[in-house]
Formats: structure tokens, sequence, C-alpha cells
């Protein structure tokens, strides 16, 4: 028997606010935190959920620096963003705070002081990397290097982004400041460290004992660092942005971010409700934490023993973590601008929140990585929920309103087959409530679509639109069923597609449903008035999702073009070498293919000198058209030689980009044809 809990805490990850938030970070925690509180709520259970931005940590000061403004203003600009993408998404939290709040300073810091007063962490003075130019101690991502394990060559000074280890900035190999480039120097520098070590017995217990249900890449990390045996941990840094430590002498160090962002959590829900201690402090709260895969060893590992070195507070029952999205078979990466940025998307494809919300369930990477492409986006909406969701809730109202005026018909006697599929749908209840107790949401959305799939498949069967010409009795009963289904829809998706659940509730003119109701045949009387049927769902043609590809493939491009290493020097020349190339400035005059191939161009140009015929390589790169009346540059005294029987005399100057597209190398004005370069 599971424990019956009083109330639910459930935290979703504080997003870090030196960028806007991306479907990787929707489809790993917010999407699932959304649709279990959303539940939950249905249900009638006590439940808050907690989120805010995490506005400390060195990526911010960095993207501060790079902008030339302050850290205050890049963590307002992206708290904004991120607070209405998530509005914007229907993901609901009962607050969403932030942690330059002075709330939560003085909660951090009332927690730091509690556990240095009461002599919880290790002192300790050790030598750190410090940058002499920038004069500062690299911590994190200050830090750069090969990173040992994976020999990636930009590994942070906490973190491989290409293997997901967790690092220590003396693990690097080669390391260097990302501050000035220099190679720094080690230098004696004191911190405060929580002995994660003193926690590793109740640890062990509490999850590898206590707690074999939760997901096994949970689970499979956790036992992964206590088998490994914990060590002290630094709870501060050398750094100007951040909490300041709390003690005297410690100018110029603060708390370390992954110290002060999970009391995030407890300070959101002290701003939240005065009563917030029967959130933190009752055995009888279930807390469920939930975050992305890398953020694991934080959640299970750090954060509860900084909750039990404090004392009074209790430990998550759960932390479900999803495994990464991919994006069109790529790593969503934020540096890289590869993504599908949540604001973007609202404003490139308004009213179909409900439609990212459910492919980014369905193809939510639980289990393992999962990719998310256009593609695959266009064939759920169209083929699930147009052609099933919509089309089931459409015909049902529809016809409704063609045969009683949108009044709800009386039920008649019910037919075996009406029995079954009554009896089809009172089976998912249960099943769907099993799967979002247990994270499992793909199930859970599966479920929850299954009364449209019944709804369709008994409409198909029972064809009221041909019935009605004979038995208009037998179609008052079908299409009191379809209605009762459709209401039934309302709720089972709501945790899923809030939107869409509103949409249906207001077509039937109903108000909300509550959770207990699920599967009742007796949802709406006969005799209520329905209201004016829409569509729930619009197919989504193939301009659309190309759009989005294009601009993909713009990212693509660009992101080549910033990668690509400029070729090695040539070997040295001499001044005299240089003396003989003779370089004109010239003017196109004609251009035609060459025939019989695909490459070349015949042009004739003015060098100033004479007009010549030279023939180039061109051709797909620009039409004849567009080359008639530029000025390029000519290397005149090369060699002529003959090109599918055209002798050329000369040879155009391109410069090639990133891509392999070659332009055209000009002068910035027009100036006369035959002036010398050089
Ligand atoms: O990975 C992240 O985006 C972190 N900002 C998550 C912090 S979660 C919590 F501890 F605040
Ligand atoms: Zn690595």
């Amino acid at each position: 028997m599971s424990k019956e809990f009083k109330r639910y805490l459930v935290t979703s990850a504080l997003p870090y606010a030196n960028g806007p938030v991306h479907i990787g970070h929707l489809a790993g925690v917010y999407i699932p935190s959304d649709i279990y509180t959303r539940y939950q709520r249905l249900r009638g259970r006590d439940v808050i959920h907690v989120c805010g931005s995490d506005e400390h940590g060195v990526p911010i000061t960095i993207k501060a620096k790079k902008e030339g403004i302050t850290p205050q203003q890049v963590v307002d600009r992206y708290h904004e963003i991120i607070k209405n993408a998530f509005a914007g998404l229907g993901i609901e939290f009962d607050i969403y705070s932030r942690t330059s709040s002075d709330m939560h300073t003085v909660t951090a810091s009332d927690f730091f002081r509690k556990l240095y007063d009461e002599d919880k962490f290790v002192e300790q003075t050790s030598e750190q990397y410090y940058d002499e130019e920038a004069k500062m101690f690299l911590a994190d991502r200050y830090i750069t290097g090969t990173c040992p394990k994976c020999g990636n060559e930009r590994a942070y000074g906490d973190q491989c982004e290409s293997c997901g280890s967790t690092l220590s900035p003396d693990e690097l190999i080669d390391p260097h400041s990302t501050l000035s480039g220099s190679v720094p120097v080690k230098k004696a520098t004191t911190h405060w460290y929580l002995p994660l070590n003193d926690y590793e017995q109740m640890l062990r217990e509490w999850i590898l004992e206590g707690h074999k249900e939760w997901k096994t890449n949970v689970y499979g990390q956790c036992k992964s660092w206590l088998d490994g045996g914990l060590q002290p941990r630094a709870v501060s840094r050398d750094l100007d942005w951040g909490i300041p430590v709390p003690v005297e002498g410690a100018d110029g160090k603060v708390l370390y971010v992954w110290f002060d962002a999970p009391i995030g959590y407890i300070s959101a829900t002290k701003e939240l409700t005065p009563d917030w201690e029967k959130y933190w402090k009752s055995e009888d709260t279930k807390l469920v934490h939930f975050i992305g895969k890398d953020n694991i060893v934080f959640h299970c590992i750090v954060f509860p023993s900084m909750l039990k070195a404090h004392g009074d507070y209790i430990l998550p029952e759960n932390v479900p973590s999803n495994e990464f999205l991919n994006l069109e078979g790529d790593k969503i990466s934020t540096s890289r601008n590869w993504a599908v940025w949540a604001h973007e998307y609202l404003e490139d494809m308004p009213g179909k929140e409900d439609v990212l919300r459910y492919v980014l369930c369905a193809n939510a990477p639980e289990t393992k990585d999962n990719d998310f492409t256009w593609k695959d986006y266009q064939a759920r909406n169209n083929n699930e929920l147009v052609a099933v969701l919509g089309n089931f809730v459409n015909r049902a109202l529809v016809l409704t309103q063609k045969y009683y005026g949108g009044v709800v018909p009386a039920c008649g006697e019910l037919t075996d087959y009406d029995k079954q599929t009554i009896e089809e749908l009172s089976t998912i209840k249960s099943s769907l409530e099993h799967n979002i107790e247990n994270y499992r949401f793909r199930e859970a959305l599966k479920d929850a679509m299954n009364f449209s799939r019944i709804g369709n498949k008994y409409l198909a069967d029972s064809e009221p639109w041909k019935v009605v010409k004979t038995d208009t009795e037998r179609v008052k009963t079908i299409l009191y069923i379809a209605l009762q289904i459709t209401a039934n829809i309302a709720t089972a998706i709501e945790p899923f597609m809030p939107f869409s659940a509103a949409k249906i509730l207001k077509m039937l003119a109903v108000e909300k449903f509550g959770w207990d109701s699920l599967g009742s045949m007796e949802l709406i009387a006969a005799g209520h008035t329905i209201g004016t049927p829409s569509l729930l769902f619009e197919k989504i043609e193939d301009e659309v999702i190309q759009r989005q590809i294009d601009k993909l493939e713009a990212t693509k491009a660009a992101n080549a073009a910033a990668e690509v290493k400029a070729e090695p020097q040539k070997e040295e020349c001499t001044f005299d070498d240089f003396q003989k190339i003779d370089i004109r400035v010239s003017t196109i005059l004609a251009a035609e293919k060459v025939a019989k191939t695909k490459k070349l161009l015949k042009l004739t140009v003015d060098t100033g000198i004479d007009q010549r015929t030279i023939v180039s390589g061109i051709a797909e790169h620009f039409t004849p058209e567009e080359l008639v009346g530029q000025q390029v540059l000519v290397l005149v005294n090369l060699q002529p030689r003959e090109l599918k029987g055209i002798l050329s005399q000369g040879m155009i100057l391109m410069a090639e980009d990133a891509t392999g597209a070659l332009r055209l190398v000009q002068p910035s004005e027009a100036v006369k044809a035959g002036s010398m370069v050089g």
C-alpha cells in the first residue's frame, strides 16, 4: 500500500535566467510537472507548484560581460521572457519567483548561517586557479580546458557539455581562463564545504533501500555517485555576483549557485503563503522535484544533504527526471542557437499552444533521448489531434446542432454495442491515474486520447447520419452517448491540453467537471443546450512547417560559417614574386553559359587594357544576368589556357565563404577599369 499524503508540493527546476527556455526544457521538466500538478488539482488535492528563475552563477556574469551590461539587466530580461513563455503555454505555477528577490536572499543566507553556526561545514583553504590579468579566481565556467573523460577541448570547470560529466577545474587538461585567455596560476583561497560523506549512509538507506521505485536513470546515477564515495563539496565561490556569504571576513565570496538555487524552492513557497511550513516540514506532504537529468546529483545527493543538515525539512518522495530531447537529429544547444525557443514558438504559431504540449508529451524523452522533428509535429497534429480528437468532438457537436438545434437528446434503451463501448471507456480512468501517479506521461496521454479514439469508432460504427433516415430514436441515444464522451474528454485532456479542454467546455456550455466524474455517462443532462461548435484543431500545411525548417537551416548555415577555420597561410613569397602579379579592376561586359558544361561561364571583360575573354567555373553560383555590369578584380597576366575550346585570358578573383558559396571580390565603390590592385 502506498502512503496517502495530505498535500503535494511540486517543484520544477529553476531555469537559468541567462537565456530563454526551449522545447528541451519543456519536454524534460515543465510539461510533465504541469500535467502532474493539473491532475492533482483536478482530483481536488491540496497541491502547489513552485518555480522561479535561477539568477546567479557564472554563465549570467559571462553573458553580461559579453554584452556590456550588468548581470541584473541580463536576469531582468530573461526572467520576463521565461515567465511569459510559461504563461503563454499554460504552464501554471502558484508562484514563479526569482533568486535575486529579497525573500530568497534572506532565506538562503539564514539557511547557510544555521549550518555555519552548527558547524555543519568544513572550512578549507586550497590552491585554486587564478587569472592574474583579470585578477579573479576562475570558478566554474570562467575556466575551460580539455575534458579528461572525452577529450572535448571546450569543457568547463564545472561540466563537460559534450559527455555530460561533472568536473572540477583541477581535472581539466590544459586549462585557460575564459576571461583573458591566459594560462591561470594557482593561488590559495578559503571556502566552506558541505561534507557530503557525512550523509552517505543516510542517502544510501533513503534512496538505494527506500526508493527503488525511482526512474532507472535517477536511481542509477544516485547509485553510481554513492558507490564512488562522496566528498566534501564547496558551497561558496570567489565571485562578485551571488548572495554574499553571511559570515564576517568573507568579503568577495558568494554562495555557490547550486547551494542557493534549490533553497529557491523554499523561498518561493514562503513568498506564496505564510502557511509555507506545512508544505516543507510535514511528513504528510509529498514533495516531488521535476528536473532535467543534468540536475540529478544536486537534487538527490546535495540538496537532501543540505536539508538533513538543516534538520527541519522533509525530503522528496520522488525526483522524476527525463532524458534529453534532440532537435532534427542534433543535440539542442543554446550557444549554437539550435533550439525551438518557447517564446518564438508562441509568436510563430499563435493558437497552437496545445499542439506543442501534445507533441512534446507524446514524444517525451521519458526513458531514452528522443528527437523532435517538425515533420513529426505536423503528422501528430494532422493525424492525431485533427483526425481523431478534433474530428470526434466536432462530429458530436455539429450533429447535435443539426438534428436537435443544440439540445442534448434523451438517452433511450442501450444496445449491446453501447454497453460494450461504455464498459471500454470505464477502464481508462484507473490506467490514466496509475500512469500519471507513476510519472508515465506518454502512456497517460494515450489513455486520455483513448476517449476520442473510442468515440470516433463509436460514431463510425453507429453511423447516426445514416440511421437518422430510418430510426430517429436510436440517433438520440447515439448522440447522447457521444456528448457524454465529449464531456469526459474535457476532463481527461485537461492536464495535457488545457486550452482545448476549456474550449470543449465552452462549446458544451458547461462548467469544469471534477476528476471523480471521469467515466460517467451522465455528465450532461438531456434538455441542456450546448454552445456553438468550432474546430478544436486545424490542419497544419506544409508551408508552415517549411518555414520552421528553413529557420533551422539558416541557423545551421550560420553555425557552419562561424565554425569554419581559415585555411593556414601559404608558403612565404618574396616581394619580387608579388610584383609579378598584375591585378586590374575590370568590368564584365557580357556573360553566357558555355554549352554542354554545368560550371563554366564565358565572360567578356573590359580590363582597361583591352577587352578579353575569360572562362570561369562559376556558373553554379551566378547567373549571367547578375554578372553583367559588375566590377571585379582580374588577374590579367595569368598564362592563357584553353577551356572547352575557348581561350581564357585571366582569372576573376573570388572569395569562398564557409558554406562553399562564392562571392565576387569588388572595389567598395566604382573605379576606372584598368586600375591596378596591389
Ligand atoms: O539546470 C538548470 O537550469 C538549473 N538552473 C536548475 C536549478 S534547479 C534548482 F535547484 F533550483
Ligand atoms: Zn567530456
